[in-house]
């Protein structure tokens, strides 16, 4: 009888196939691991060909003994040889993907509204030579009323209605107290802007938030003058608002400036002719600024017979509203996603 046509023979030569298949795609030590099991483990496929030698005929026994030895071997020597492979790193541990897994959603943030008009100031502004400062946004009555030249009872100290954490200290109501903490650390020539956020206690509307942001502007020198200051905020305003803007100048009050003024633009939405946004003037008015009084300069040590300069201010807010067209100024306050994303 031949041999080679026992069932046996035929499931010798399957188990072999499978194992040399099976080694190809063996890349990590875990791979390895299963092959050995599936396959040389004492259940594995070649250890249950040794457990049918019971049913071969006596006369056969030494030959499919030499070929199950022969098995063993072969598919032993494919799993030396598939762990050889991995030590030296020929095969690398690759991480297991699973491509019918939802792919995972990135949520991209964009900038706040706010944040984009500071910023595009600073450019402005950094481009005529203006530095950055920063101050604290709790502050003490002498940095934001006296040394600004507001005396104690001056009533120009309702115009900014005033949170008070004590009998001395209050939330800034404005970027001023920046300027004198500026002129007090460093000595002309000085030319900063300075951003930051401000706290007015007035009743929360549409138009009006209890806290809110401006850029100061300061520039002090010898020889400054108030024809400098118009037209440092003309070339301003030009490059922010766009160059056909129409704008004007009114004269105006502030206790740290002498003489003061407030510029107005022509309304975005009507384009001069008169609507609700400019309450039918036809005119918004997007900053305050005037020539540093020479108290302030006493105030911080500087000498107002040597030097003179100017100062500005605006309300960020304000501006993102009328460029952005927005409703209500709360809506900068509330972080709603579906708010923020169309910036
Ligand atoms: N601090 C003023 C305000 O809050 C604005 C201002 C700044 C005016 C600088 C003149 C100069 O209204």
């Amino acid at each position: 009888m031949d041999e080679i046509k026992l069932p046996i023979s035929g499931a010798i030569v399957a188990v072999h196939a499978e194992a040399e298949e099976r080694a190809r795609t063996i890349q990590t030590a875990d791979d390895a691991e299963q092959f050995r099991i599936h396959f040389l483990a004492r259940k594995g496929g070649v250890g249950a060909l040794f457990d049918e030698m019971h049913n071969v005929p006596p006369e056969h026994k030494p030959l499919v003994g030499k070929q199950l030895n022969e098995l063993r071997a072969g598919v032993t020597a494919l799993y030396e040889d598939a762990k050889a492979r991995i030590a030296a790193g020929e095969v690398k541990e690759e991480p297991q993907i699973d491509l019918s897994l939802p792919g995972k959603f990135h949520a991209i943030g964009s900038t706040h509204p706010i944040t984009q008009t500071i910023d595009d100031m600073k450019r402005i502004f950094a481009s005529m030579g203006f530095a950055v400062a920063d101050g604290p946004e709790i502050e003490d009555d002498y940095h934001n009323f006296e040394a600004l030249n507001f005396a104690p009872d001056h009533p120009a100290r309702d115009m900014q209605d005033t949170f008070f954490v004590d009998k001395d200290i209050l939330l800034r109501t404005h970027t001023s107290p920046v300027q004198i903490r500026v002129m007090q650390n460093q000595k002309p020539p000085i030319r900063a802007i300075m951003p930051g956020r401000v706290y007015r206690n007035e009743a929360v509307s549409a138009r009006s938030y209890c806290l809110f942001h401006q850029v100061e502007g300061l520039y002090v020198d010898k020889n400054v003058t108030f024809s400098e200051l118009k037209g440092t905020l003309v070339a301003f305003a030009k490059e922010f608002y766009g160059s056909s803007l129409k704008y004007k100048f009114r004269p105006s009050f502030f206790p740290f400036t002498e003489p003061s003024l407030e510029m107005d633009i022509t309304c975005f939405l009507c384009k001069g002719k008169g609507c609700r946004m400019c309450k039918d003037s036809g005119w918004l008015e997007v900053l305050g600024a005037g020539m540093v009084h020479p108290n302030v300069l006493k105030n911080c040590d500087i000498d107002p017979e040597i030097y003179t300069g100017f100062a500005f201010g605006t309300g960020i807010e304000r501006i993102a509203i009328l460029r952005h067209g927005i409703p209500d100024i709360r809506m900068l306050f509330e972080n709603d996603l579906r708010f923020l994303k169309q910036f």
